[in-house]
């Protein structure tokens, strides 16, 4: 959008024009200011010095007397952007002109400052009205299906960014709004190319608006942009991707004075056998697990358990089961057609993989289902299934027979891993609960209780005011019961 034009024009500048009046000054109303990045030193030096020698002021370094900026192959955005990052004129000093370098050469041949035309103006053209955006977006995430990959990832990403930055300050609201306001984005159905095709969308308030607006006009924001620069951000990112680090720890670690790992390393009598896992592992479990290294995993996993319990079935979860080619972990959902022998299921898988030499870390976390309903009705999104968090170690991909089968081509590599068993009753919901998004369970759960007054969870679904339970046999039942449209995993990238 172009800078509102505070400038006064004071009279024709033919009118300036008089032989009369020292070089310097002949054309008191304009000072020319040439502004480099495209333009190079030596040729800003030397129409400086030709305008000088036509009497026109040119003043060396920007301020707010600067009536006219000159600029040579520059774009209108980037000259807009450029003006942005200049101080700001103090508050009722008027906004100079930004003008291409042909309205330079053209007053330089005729000797005075020819009238600006429209031609010469670096201008970013009225921004297009877009119309809003005709579908409908409902307010709720799971109410509309959110593709892996959509038309906004600048934006929601920047968005996304804020709503992180929110997280590590606890504040709950502002990262909503940002999330939500993100979410809407991924669900478009194109590019958002003008602000005015947001209006009428859920979420974007003011301050989501405004990120969205500069995006759109500079192709960065600058709060973002802070935010992610910031020693703050950086830290806290850094700590929270230590397996076994949450947000209140970092955050005590950081206004402790300590910013890097090997600060933390250094404080080891201070760190849960997990955290100093998370450390030792480091750079591996920083680097992306791969779909490939999930399927080798899954072979593996099924392999155990089938020996352990034949019958038993392993379903990939979490962002893989959602169609992402890459995680952070690998999620595992074990359960057993017939309920009941999935107890105790876990401890024998795992020491079958721990014989076998896979596992470089677990900590196993014994079933709270006694009371399920309970679990249900305390409605925590914490759940109370058997489940093994751990570090495998993912064995190296051997080269096919006829480049040599024996010659490992990957180093061994260490991989995060979770294992959960869950009694077939609760398989839709478990499953539903830990395909994810993040966000989109969130939102699941939102929707239920304040739409429907019902309780979801990864183990069932309730309802507190007949205190029944729903039974379900599928993740489209589970749609069904809340009176939702189904979408598949796919689906729930939101
Ligand atoms: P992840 O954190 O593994 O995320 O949780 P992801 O979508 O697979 O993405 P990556 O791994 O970063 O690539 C997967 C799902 O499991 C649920 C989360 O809510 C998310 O929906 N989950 C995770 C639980 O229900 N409980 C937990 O303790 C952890
Ligand atoms: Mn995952």
């Amino acid at each position: 959008m172009l800078p509102k034009r505070r400038r006064a024009r004071a009279g024709s500048p033919h009118s300036a024009v008089a032989s009369s009046t020292p070089p310097a000054a002949r054309f008191p109303d304009v000072a020319l200011y040439l502004a480099e990045p495209r333009m190079g030193r030596s040729r800003r030096a030397f129409l400086t010095r030709l305008a000088r020698s036509k009497g026109f002021r040119v003043l060396d370094v920007y301020s707010s007397e600067v009536t006219h900026v000159v600029m040579e192959g520059t774009s209108a955005k980037e000259a807009i952007c450029w003006l942005k990052n200049m101080d700001t004129p103090l508050p009722g000093h008027p906004q100079p002109a930004l003008l291409d370098i042909s309205w330079f050469t053209e007053s330089m041949a005729s000797g005075q400052p020819v009238p600006e035309e429209a031609r010469h103006r670096l201008e970013v053209a009225e921004p297009r009205k877009e119309p809003p955006i005709s579908v409908t977006i409902p307010a709720y995430a799971c109410q509309r299906p959110t593709p892996l990959t959509h038309h906004n990832p600048l934006l929601s990403e920047a968005l996304a960014t804020l709503a992180e930055a929110a997280g590590f300050e606890d504040n709950e609201g502002r990262l909503l709004s940002f999330y939500r306001a993100a979410s809407v984005l991924k669900s478009l159905p194109c590019a958002v190319t003008s602000l005015s095709q947001l209006h009428g969308l859920p979420y974007f308030g003011e301050h989501s608006s405004r990120v969205i607006q500069e995006l759109l006009e500079c192709g960065t924001c600058e709060e973002v942009e802070q935010v992610r620069c910031s020693e703050r951000y950086q830290t806290m990112k850094l700590f929270t991707q230590v397996f076994g680090v949450g947000v209140k720890t970092a955050d005590r670690w950081y206004r402790e004075g300590l910013r890097t790992l090997d600060q933390l390393r250094e404080q080891s009598e201070r760190l849960t056998q997990q955290q100093k896992a998370g450390l030792q592992y480091y750079q591996d479990l920083s680097t992306p697990v791969s779909r490939a290294d999930a399927e080798v995993l899954q072979q593996l996993v099924e392999a155990a358990v089938r020996q352990t319990l034949p019958g038993a079935t392993v379903t990939l979860t979490g962002g893989f089961r959602r169609g992402k080619t890459q995680g952070h972990d690998v999620d595992f959902l074990i359960t057993h057609p017939e309920e009941g022998r999935e107890i105790g299921l876990l401890p024998r898988v795992m020491s079958c993989l721990q014989s076998q030499g896979h596992v470089l870390y677990h900590q196993y976390h014994r079933s709270h289902l006694a009371d399920s309903a309970h679990n249900l009705r305390r409605n925590s999104t914490m759940d109370a299934f058997e489940r093994s968090f751990c570090i495998f170690c993912l064995p190296p991909l051997h080269q096919t027979a006829l480049e040599g089968a024996s010659h490992p081509c990957q180093t061994r590599r260490a991989v995060r891993v979770d294992l959960v068993v869950t009694p077939n009753s609760q398989f839709p919901f478990a499953l539903l609960g830990w395909t994810g998004s993040q966000f989109f369970e969130r939102e699941l759960r939102r929707f239920s209780r304040q739409e429907k007054g019902l309780w979801l969870n990864s183990h069932g679904l309730f309802d507190p005011e007949q205190r029944r339970v729903f039974h379900a046999t599928s993740e489209e039942d589970v749609f069904r019961l809340l009176g939702l449209k189904y979408l598949s995993p796919e689906q729930r990238n939101a």
